[in-house]
């Protein structure tokens, strides 16, 4: 029985100790809104990686949003070839991917004709993947 009221004893110290210190400092809520927005953004960088991981969606939002549909269309070909040509040709391969991640980031030139692929230095190595998986599942 002592032991309790000891124990209880101990409790009320801490609780009124830390009730005195949320009180003392008026930066906690500050602090604390700092630490939710930090979580925030925690769990938008989650669901982009989700949406990166799944079925090609993705890439074609990438498309969208970047300028190749200036060039390219899906199935006609404009300056560019269509995408559906590109995905004849290349076999949807880890080799492929990289390969053509890398002629969207540095362009290339030759294999369609004369007209060059221009290059997009602003896109990751990652995003530009997206892209090609979308394009090579888009294989009649
Ligand atoms: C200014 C016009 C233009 C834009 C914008 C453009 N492309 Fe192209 N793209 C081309 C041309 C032209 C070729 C053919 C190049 C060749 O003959 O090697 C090509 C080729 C390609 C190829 C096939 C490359 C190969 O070696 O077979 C892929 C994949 C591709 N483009 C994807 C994209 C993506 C993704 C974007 C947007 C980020 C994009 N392009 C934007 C003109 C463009």
């Amino acid at each position: 029985m002592k032991k309790l009221a000891l124990i209880l004893g101990i409790c009320s110290v801490i609780a009124a100790c830390s009730n005195s210190e949320t009180k003392s400092t008026d930066n906690t809520s500050a602090g604390a809104d700092q630490a939710a927005t930090a979580q925030q953004s925690n769990v938008d960088t989650n669901v982009n990686n989700i949406g990166t991981s799944s079925t090609g969606t993705t890439g074609a939002e990438l498309i969208k949003k970047s300028d190749c549909l200036s060039c390219h269309k899906e199935d006609v070909k404009l300056l560019g070839p269509a995408y559906q040509d590109v995905a004849a040709k290349y076999p949807a391969t880890e080799e492929n991917i990289e390969l053509l991640a890398g002629k969207i980031i540095k362009g290339g030139s030759g294999n369609w004709g004369d007209i060059p692929m221009a290059p997009h230095p602003t896109i990751s190595e990652n995003d530009a993947k997206e892209m090609v998986k979308y394009i090579l599942s888009l294989k009649k």
